[in-house]
C-alpha cells in the first residue's frame, strides 16, 4: 500500500480545477541579446506596479530608470536617487508585470567606487526581482562590467549622454558633435561590449554616431534620442504620455495627453464635491 496515497490524491484533486493556461514567462536576457539586427526591442520605463501592469503587454523590456528621481520625486537630477529607492520600485514593477524583462538602474554612488561595491548593489536589485542592471559609463566602467557579468549579473551599458554625469558634462545637451567625442562614444561602446554587457543604451547622441555604434557592436543598442537604426527604443513613459509637464526633450513623441485628462478629471470632481453632487445615490450604502 502506498503510504503517500491519500496525500497524492489530495494534490491531484486540488490541482484539477486549475486553469490549463501556462503561466506567462518573462522575456530573458539571452532572448533580448539575440534580437540584434532583428525585430526592434520595445522598452519603456516603469516605476510602479499599476503602470507596469499597463505597459507589460506592449513592452519587451521594462526599465526601472533612475529618472524616477525627477519624474516621481521632483528632484532636480538623478544624483540623489538612492539604492533603497531603486530596490523598492524594482520590487513594485516586478509585482506588476509578468512578461517583460526587468532591468534596474544602479543609481549614482552605488557602483562607481569599486567592482565589489557594484556587485553588492546589483545583488540588491537582483534580489528584488530584476533580471539585470544598467550602469552608466564606457571605458572607465569596463572592469566593473566584467566583474558583474562574470558573477552572473547581466549588465546593460549606457553611453552617449549619461545623466549621472550632468555636473561634469555641464548639462543634458546631445553628445558626439565633434570627431573626438564621436570616437570616444564608439570606444565606450566597444569597451562595454568586450567586458560582457548584453545590451547598451545609447542616449542623446548625433544620429550618425548612434547608427555607427549600432552597426559596429554585436550586442543590441537601445536608443533614446539616438537613431531609428538602433536595435530598440526606450522612452520615459511619463514623457510620452504627457505626464511630465510642458518641457520634454526634443526626441519625445507624445502618444497621449494624460496630464490634461487628469487635470480635467480633478476639476470635474472638485466641482461635484463643491456642489454636493458627489457622492450620489448610486455611490452610497443605504440600510436595507
Ligand atoms: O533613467 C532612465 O530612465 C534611463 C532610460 C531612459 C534610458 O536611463
Amino acid at each position: 500500500m502506498d503510504p503517500h496515497g491519500p496525500v497524492r490524491q489530495e494534490i491531484a484533486m486540488s490541482t484539477q480545477n486549475l486553469p490549463s493556461r501556462p503561466p506567462a514567462r518573462r522575456r530573458s536576457v539571452p532572448e533580448l541579446r539575440a534580437r540584434k539586427g532583428g525585430e526592434p526591442i520595445v522598452c519603456l520605463t516603469a516605476y510602479t506596479a499599476p503602470m507596469a501592469r499597463l505597459l507589460d503587454p506592449a513592452a519587451d523590456l521594462l526599465m526601472i530608470g533612475d529618472s524616477l528621481g525627477m519624474v516621481l520625486y521632483g528632484l532636480p537630477s538623478t544624483l540623489a536617487v538612492t539604492l533603497e529607492m531603486m530596490v523598492a520600485h524594482t520590487a513594485a514593477v516586478v509585482a506588476g508585470s509578468q512578461r517583460a524583462c526587468i532591468i534596474a538602474d544602479l543609481p549614482f554612488g552605488s557602483y562607481q567606487a569599486s567592482p565589489a561595491q557594484a556587485f553588492a548593489s546589483a545583488a540588491r536589485l537582483m534580489q528584488a526581482g530584476a533580471s539585470g542592471v544598467k550602469l552608466e559609463g564606457g571605458v572607465v566602467m569596463a572592469e566593473t562590467v566584467r566583474f558583474l557579468t562574470e558573477r552572473g549579473v547581466p549588465v546593460m551599458g549606457h553611453i552617449g549622454l549619461t545623466p549621472q554625469s550632468v555636473q561634469a558634462l555641464g548639462g543634458y545637451g546631445p553628445r558626439g558633435r565633434g570627431e573626438a567625442e564621436a570616437r570616444s562614444i564608439m570606444e565606450d561602446g566597444l569597451a562595454i561590449e568586450a567586458a560582457g554587457a548584453f545590451s547598451i543604451v545609447v542616449e542623446g547622441t548625433m544620429e550618425p554616431v548612434a547608427r555607427a555604434v549600432t552597426e559596429r557592436l554585436a550586442i543590441p543598442t537601445i536608443g533614446i534620442g539616438a537613431s531609428p537604426a538602433c536595435d530598440g527604443q526606450v522612452l520615459v513613459t511619463e514623457d510620452m504620455l504627457g505626464l511630465s509637464g510642458e518641457r520634454v526633450p526634443k526626441f519625445v513623441r507624445a502618444y497621449a495627453n494624460l496630464g490634461a485628462a487628469v487635470a480635467e478629471a480633478a476639476l470635474a470632481y472638485a466641482a461635484d464635491v463643491r456642489a454636493r453632487r458627489f457622492p450620489g445615490p448610486a455611490e452610497l450604502y443605504e440600510p436595507k
